[in-house]
């Protein structure tokens, strides 16, 4: 793993040293901060009026900062006035907490409660418009993904991911990293009916009746750090949060050698099966932004 980290921040640098990025503004006192998570944003110069928000989620080992290089959203941000938030956890080895109890309750006062009063904070700062906040993220960063749509259905719009697990997958694990997760979920062995998921989804926030966030998700084949079943198990999750069943795939979407798995008409759920690609699929700046209607 530290390898793949290590190549993903070089590839990244080396992207950077062709494009301007904004600045990374460092934000305090954006309110409680239940597990101490820091957060740093990027505002484009020119805003939209009431600008989307995109939560951007790194991966374990990352930072907010180094997210920010490897996604490379500047320029869509920039063109659309929306804001980026790219937030880091410094425990467990900088991995997401999507085990404890506290991060999959809704306003439990885990690392997801942290992540939505980032959000909050926003939103009445910069007048940003609560109906168009979304998630992403690679690897951890996928997997808080698929935590906060779940946990928080009805601060988030949709949410476009990269080589995660579904929400619950590690629940009740003593930890959220390589080192202290229980390996049962990364292996793909932690399988269960789209009905069991939702139910388990449905308990995180059970006072909730509206409907849940559109999810796109993409997963690699030669995955063999957080395993390819994983991408299914995701798949049967949302699929029985959002009552779509799977209607046809298409190959060759977005580029050769990537299948994209289509639920219903596509607008609700989609998933991208990355032949021979491993841990951690690229980020796909234009495909993530297009889902989120920020293209
Ligand atoms: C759709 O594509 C996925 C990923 O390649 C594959 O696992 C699945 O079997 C395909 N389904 C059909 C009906 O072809």
């Amino acid at each position: 793993m530290r390898g793949t980290i290590a190549s993903g921040i070089f590839a990244a640098l080396l992207s950077s040293s062709a494009t301007t990025y904004a600045a990374l503004t460092q934000v305090t006192g954006w309110g409680e901060n239940p597990t101490n998570l820091q957060m740093a944003v990027s505002i484009p110069s020119k805003l939209a009026e009431k600008p989307a928000i995109v939560l951007a989620l790194h991966y374990c080992g990352g930072t907010g900062p180094a997210y920010y290089q490897m996604a490379n959203y500047d320029q869509y941000a920039n063109a659309q006035g929306f804001i980026v938030v790219y937030p880091t956890t410094t425990k467990d080895s900088n991995c997401w907490d999507v085990a404890s109890t506290k991060s999959l309750t809704n306003n439990g006062g885990g690392d997801s409660t942290g992540l939505v009063n980032m959000v909050k904070y926003l939103i009445q700062k910069y007048n940003a418009d609560p109906t168009k906040v979304y998630a992403t993220g690679s690897s951890s960063g996928c997997m808080m993904t698929n935590v906060l749509l779940a946990v928080y259905p009805d601060v988030f719009a949709a949410g476009s991911c990269y080589s995660g697990v579904a929400a619950g997958c590690l629940a009740g694990s003593p930890g959220s990293s390589p080192a202290s997760a229980d390996p049962k979920c990364a292996s793909g062995q932690n399988v269960k009916t789209g009905a069991e998921w939702a139910a388990q989804v449905k308990a995180m926030y059970p006072s909730f009746s509206g409907s849940y966030p559109r999810m796109q998700t993409l997963h690699g084949t030669a995955d063999h750090f957080v395993e390819y079943f994983n991408l299914a198990e995701q798949l049967k999750e949302w699929s029985a949060l959002l009552g779509v069943e799977f209607s046809q795939n298409v190959t060759s979407s977005p580029q050769a050698g990537y299948t994209k798995i289509v639920y219903g008409d596509g607008t609700k759920l989609v998933g991208y099966s990355a032949a021979n690609v491993g841990h951690t699929v690229p980020v796909h700046p234009a495909l993530d932004m297009a889902w989120f209607g920020l293209a």
